[in-house]
């Protein structure tokens, strides 16, 4: 098994390169299979991408990736579409639940695995299977799938999710896009991913529109037959290599960037004494000594992301003082403490809360990642580390990170895949 070996303290610089967002590519990728024919620019090459890809072709559509270029071309035009996810494909990566809406609303039947739980929490999909419900259609659970069925078709509706989900918000968007008459969705998610699906569906004939929390969707009758789209970029990749800069770069730039996708996270890194020059379309983190105690909370965007978690962390580790980062979204997502322990940070867990008292100097490690935020905590912890630092089972790396150790490499990190 592949592991990941860094040598710390070294100063970055030069410029990183965000590719495109995973959370935004797979909903817009689940969704093609509404259309006929489909061209995605700016997707990133991760294995989670290549896993959807793999569930879009089991299911029947023809796939084309053009991994030089980062576009896909997806063509959906068999009759014969298996509305099937199996076990297999759903249980490593959750998002494959995100093509239930879709084959629901076109094929009116579809089979999904559960997707059971996984290293963060128990990620039920109970709001995804109550939205659908409320569109009309009759769902049981039996042998571990999700059986569902609209035999005359899925019908627009108002629907008030108790709490709020990213994937369920999605999936109820891609049933509804396709579904007759208005739907009216209370209480959504409104992640920058989401915004990103309902442009790509707007494309393809769409009249979805998003106000506060609430999305309003008038069914689409007549699906475009071919469409083009650049999916937005990875606003957590960029959160985890600002924080890569403040710890140990010199001069760090980030460019063809929206940073006011990423708003509170620049003004928490300004709180913690980070010095960041952001324009228009880019951003620039210079050196930046003195870190800053702070106190944050995880929450549904607009919010402190829970993506961002581990990597703030690893930033506290440096602050003078005591600094506290509270887990809202996941019940088990602090994975990442013991390894940065034993590497030196001192971390206390009291409920949902981390308390990191600073600052330590962290010393490199053999250490083990255990999902895929938690890993590149790691490598960040590695980065600002005295000596060397091993991080086994990087294959969880792998799932959302594109070209992670080129990039850092280019900005002169000393780190290597072995
Ligand atoms: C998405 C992101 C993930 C991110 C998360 C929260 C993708 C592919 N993944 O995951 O990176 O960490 O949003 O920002 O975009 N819940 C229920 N019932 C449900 C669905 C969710 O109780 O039916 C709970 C979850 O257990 C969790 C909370 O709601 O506690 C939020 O989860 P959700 O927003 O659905 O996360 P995902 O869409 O799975």
């Amino acid at each position: 098994m592949e592991k990941l070996l860094i040598t710390g303290k070294k100063e970055l610089s030069g410029r990183i390169y965000i590719s495109g967002s995973k959370n935004a590519s797979l909903p817009i990728l689940a969704s093609t299979i509404l259309s006929e024919n489909v061209k995605l620019t700016n997707i990133p090459l991760v294995k989670d991408i290549f896993t959807m890809v793999e569930l879009l072709k089991f299911v029947g559509l023809k796939i084309n990736i053009h991994k030089k270029t980062n576009r896909i071309e997806i063509k959906n035009t068999n009759k014969n579409i298996k509305t099937l996810a199996p076990y297999n494909l759903v249980k490593t990566m959750r998002a494959g639940v995100l093509v239930l809406g879709p084959l629901l609303a076109k094929y009116k039947k579809a089979k999904i695995s559960l997707p059971g739980g996984c290293a963060i929490g128990t990620r039920p999909v109970n709001l995804h299977l109550f939205a659908l419900k409320k569109l009309g259609a009759k769902i049981k659970i039996k042998n571990g799938y999700i059986i569902a069925e609209a035999k005359k078709g899925l019908r627009g509706s108002k629907i008030f999710f108790p709490s709020i989900s990213v994937g369920a918000t999605e999936n109820a968007i891609l049933a509804a896009f396709n579904s007759k008459g208005k739907t009216i969705l209370y209480n959504c998610a409104i992640e920058p991913e989401i915004q990103d699906l309902i442009n790509f569906l707007n494309k393809l004939g769409g009249n979805i529109k998003l106000a506060g929390r609430k999305i309003f969707i008038t069914g689409c009758r007549k699906i475009k037959k071919s469409v083009k789209h650049e999916i937005i970029f990875d606003r957590i990749e960029l959160g985890t290599y600002l924080v890569a800069a403040a710890l140990v770069g010199k001069k760090i730039l980030f460019n063809k960037i929206d940073p006011t996708l990423i708003k509170n996270e620049i003004n928490i890194l300004r709180k913690m004494g980070v010095k960041l020059r952001v324009q228009k379309n880019s951003l620039e983190v210079l050196k930046s000594n003195n870190i800053k105690k702070i106190s944050i909370s995880t929450k549904p965007y607009p919010g402190f992301p829970t993506d961002l978690q581990a990597q703030f962390m690893v930033l506290m580790t440096r602050a003078k003082g005591i600094s506290k980062i509270k887990e809202n979204i996941f019940e088990n997502r602090f994975m990442h403490v013991p390894e940065l322990k034993r590497m030196g940070a001192n971390i206390e867990i009291k409920d949902k809360t981390a308390i990191i008292s600073g600052p330590s100097q962290l010393t490199g490690a053999e250490v083990m990642a255990t999902d895929l935020r938690a890993s590149v905590s790691l490598v960040l912890a590695g980065l600002v580390a005295n000596n060397r630092t091993i991080i086994n089972r990087i294959y969880h790396l792998d799932r959302g990170y594109e070209f992670l150790e080129k990039k850092l490499k280019n900005c002169k990190a000393h780190i290597k895949r072995f």
